[in-house]
């Protein structure tokens, strides 16, 4: 077993509503019985309404919650149906989600993600920054030269390293049950720090997480993989005994 720390984040993505605090309430409890066991961080990403409430409910907090992307503008303003980072700092989130491939295929660039970092990072919010290729990028090679662009483009250059962590999601793995070559997987994420490391000249390598698919019958996969450093989970961490069983399996 590691003793890395390992991140377990879920992104709920639109699902859930005031009797979802159940599910919150069931992890949360989970993380406070094995507080002692492995050393890990557990981030529920939740739909906005719904981290006040949470927040407010959990008496004693031994998991984070986290926001599933903000508006770019850092501040007030007339955007309807807008929400920015300062709002879900207020409510209770200490992490948010930015770059999924969901809000890129909606026509998010890199240049609104840069936007989005930044006033999350203002706002004290940490991020989980999502890169990951296409199923098209990935057949014509390009797999490297789109994930270089993504982290260049999109990530400012002077910020603190540790309120910055990577979720490397392919996008054709994303709900489709799909996982990437268990050897291509550790190229990519030894990939992935490296070129951060060269980008921002520095020598402390980025957090990377691996997203897409992740469950509790594949996850002992992914240990064996030790540089990755957690896991960005949708679908499975909408089950308290999914999300459970991963962490299990995975220490195991
Ligand atoms: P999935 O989603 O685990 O359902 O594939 C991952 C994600 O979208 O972050």
């Amino acid at each position: 077993m590691t003793n890395k720390l390992k991140y377990f984040i879920g992104n709920w993505k639109m699902f859930g509503d005031f009797n979802s605090l159940k599910i919150i309430s069931k992890i949360n409890n989970f993380s406070y019985i094995h507080r002692k066991a492995c050393r890990k961080k557990i981030v529920i990403c939740v739909p906005n309404l719904l981290i006040h409430y949470f927040n407010n409910k959990l008496k004693s907090k031994h998991i984070s919650l986290g926001a599933q992307n903000c508006h770019h503008n850092d501040g007030d303003g007339a955007f309807t149906g807008g929400t920015n980072a300062s709002m879900l700092k207020k409510a209770g989130s200490e992490y948010v989600i930015l770059g999924h491939s969901e809000n890129r295929s909606a026509g998010e660039t890199n240049s609104i993600i840069k936007k989005k970092i930044f006033s999350a990072l203002n706002n004290n919010l940490n991020v989980i920054f999502c890169i990951g290729e296409t199923l098209k990028e990935k057949k014509k090679k390009r797999t490297f030269y789109v994930l270089k662009k993504q982290i260049k483009d999109s990530l400012p250059k002077k910020y603190d390293i540790n309120k910055i962590i990577i979720a490397y999601e392919p996008v054709w793995s994303i709900g489709t049950n799909k996982l990437p070559k268990m050897n291509d997987l550790k190229k990519t994420i030894q990939f992935i720090k490296k070129e951060y490391k060269k980008i921002f000249r520095t020598k402390i390598d980025p957090k990377v997480l691996y997203g897409g698919s992740v469950n509790n019958k594949n996850i002992h996969l992914f240990s064996m993989i030790y540089q990755i450093d957690g896991f960005l989970i949708g679908g499975a961490s909408r089950s308290s005994k999914k999300f459970i069983d991963i962490l299990k399996n995975y220490y195991k």
